[in-house]
């Protein structure tokens, strides 16, 4: 496996690949790596002869007083679980060769970024939109990999690749859960024992909805206040947002009459966790 850390490297490495040898795929990532980024990286080469990993804890996605300097960091472990995954470079730039100093040029999505995590951490997709289309024009890949387990993101990337002609397909990978039902994430590892243990709660809130769903309930309300009052149960927890929106649009609705998604996020201390279901596909 290669390691890439200079960006201009990135993009010449990218250019020679350029109908050479086959495909390439890019998953890109934060590092703290977990199975849930290890499946994504199994689609990827799946999917495409070259896979390359970008791992990067992009500064301009956090907001004024989030976790970015606390943001669990393991770069060791990170290079060896890519090699032992078959990656084919791990592209790890520094902020200061990704952000000129006096840069001014931004994309904001304006319609997906709304509500959800657009609400709670104002700048958050900008900032992912921004450092994933570099990450796209250094690496040019065919196939970029994004988790289902960040909903709202996946679904604003395919907006940014379509509305600004990106010339790559955007492939989702579902959501890799622990044996209790908790999604992976970065995150976890920042949880106490007692946080860890009543995390799965989340999970189990999610469920319900999607019995009472499968037993007839159509109303938003009664689906949301059902889960809000699962999430009030649970020890240490304090709910940002529990909503239940139109699966594409991501605009509010009344009643689950289509796919609609049912997103939630929570604060247990420090960290902030979030979960989701697709409800009423079918
Ligand atoms: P990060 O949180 O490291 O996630 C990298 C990718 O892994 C994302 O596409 C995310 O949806 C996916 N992922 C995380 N947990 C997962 C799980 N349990 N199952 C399946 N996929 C999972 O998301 C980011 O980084 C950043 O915002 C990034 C896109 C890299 C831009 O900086």
């Amino acid at each position: 496996m290669e390691v890439i850390r200079h960006p201009d490297a990135m993009s010449a490495w990218a250019r020679r690949q350029r109908g050479e040898r086959g495909l390439v795929a890019l998953v890109p990532t934060m590092g703290a790596l977990h199975e849930g980024h290890l499946s994504l990286i199994r689609l990827a080469r799946e999917q495409a002869e070259q896979v390359v990993v970008s791992l990067f804890v992009n500064p301009v996605q956090f907001g004024e007083g989030e976790d970015f300097a606390v943001y669990p960091r393991c770069e060791e472990a990170d290079r060896v679980l890519c090699e032992q995954e078959g990656v084919t470079v791990l592209f790890m730039p520094d902020a200061k060769d990704v952000y000129a100093e006096d840069a001014s040029v931004w994309v904001d999505e304006e319609q997906l970024s709304r509500g959800l995590c657009g609400a709670s951490r104002p700048g958050h997709f900008r900032g992912v939109c921004t450092v994933v289309l570099k990450l796209f024009n250094w690496v040019q890949p065919d196939v970029a990999i994004f988790g289902e387990k960040d909903a709202q993101q996946v679904r604003i990337i395919e907006r940014m690749v379509r509305d600004l002609n990106v010339p790559v397909e955007v492939v989702r990978g579902p959501t890799v859960r622990e044996a209790d039902g908790l999604a992976m994430s970065s995150r976890n590892r920042r949880l106490s024992g007692l946080q860890r243990s009543v995390a799965p709660g989340l999970y189990q809130a999610l469920q319900m909805a999607e019995r009472s769903v499968r037993d007839g309930e159509r109303e938003v309300g009664v689906l949301v206040d059902e889960v809000r009052g699962a999430l009030e149960e649970l020890e240490g927890v304090v709910i940002d947002y529990v909503v239940l929106v139109d699966d594409v649009s991501l605009v509010e609705i009344e009643r689950v009459d289509g796919p609609a998604l049912l997103a939630v996020a929570v604060w247990m201390g420090e960290v902030r966790l979030i979960d989701h279901f697709v409800l009423g596909a079918g």
